[in-house]
């Protein structure tokens, strides 16, 4: 039998390797960057996803053979200018504390009558330190002023996606994950792969 070829994920995040792994499904090998000891850690110091997704792909895709995919994600909210966007994960003054994040949300939404808002998610698709392609997957939605349900993370409680009357953490996972923007990214990176496998077979 011929190996699959292997995708690695441009991430130390369980969570997200195997979200990803679900979705690509059993063509490709899905490893992440701890498999390899020699991927550096990186600094998203760009100032958009695309630009942090692509120094992470690229840093990786130098160091390790094969398909290397990254992703970079944040919630954009038109009241506040698009913030927090790629600065999601430290708005609240902490680097990856949510309850601080949801609560300067709260504060800095208190009183607005303009709630819309939209989780982004743009993904690179790299190799040998070339980028080969990117995505982007978007689901819009707007903020509430209390923070409603369980599951998930992030912003999850404060966001009800288009469509809905119930917040991310109240529809639960599959809801989620069936209309995310990770999802919706990670489904053109799917669909990129296989018309890929598709044209190397021929
Ligand atoms: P990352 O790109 O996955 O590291 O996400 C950056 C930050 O964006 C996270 O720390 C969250 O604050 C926010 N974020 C991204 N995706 C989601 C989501 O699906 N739900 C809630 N918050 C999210």
């Amino acid at each position: 039998m011929q190996a699959r070829p292997r995708l690695i994920v441009a991430t130390r995040n369980a969570h997200k390797t195997a979200e990803i792994r679900s979705m690509i499904g059993d063509r490709y090998e899905v490893l992440d960057a701890t498999h390899f000891p020699q991927c550096p850690e990186i600094d998203e110091t760009g100032t958009t996803f695309l630009e942090n997704a692509r120094l992470k792909a690229l840093g990786v895709s130098r160091v390790v053979e094969g398909w290397v995919l990254s992703d970079d994600s944040g919630l954009e909210v038109d009241a506040l200018g698009g913030a927090p966007g790629v600065w999601s994960s430290s708005f609240g003054g902490e680097e990856g504390n949510h309850p601080l994040n949801n609560a300067r949300l709260i504060r800095e939404m208190a009183g607005k009558f303009e709630r819309r808002a939209r989780f982004r998610c743009t993904m690179v698709l790299a190799r040998s330190g070339e980028e080969v392609a990117h995505f982007s997957g978007v689901v819009e939605g707007r903020i509430i002023e209390v923070a409603r349900g369980s599951e998930g993370f992030g912003y999850d409680p404060l966001f009800i996606p288009e469509g809905y009357s119930e917040t991310f953490s109240e529809l639960g996972e599959e809801v989620k994950n069936s209309l995310s923007h990770r999802a919706r990214a990670l489904a053109q990176v799917a669909d990129f792969l296989r018309d890929l496998s598709r044209g190397e077979s021929n």
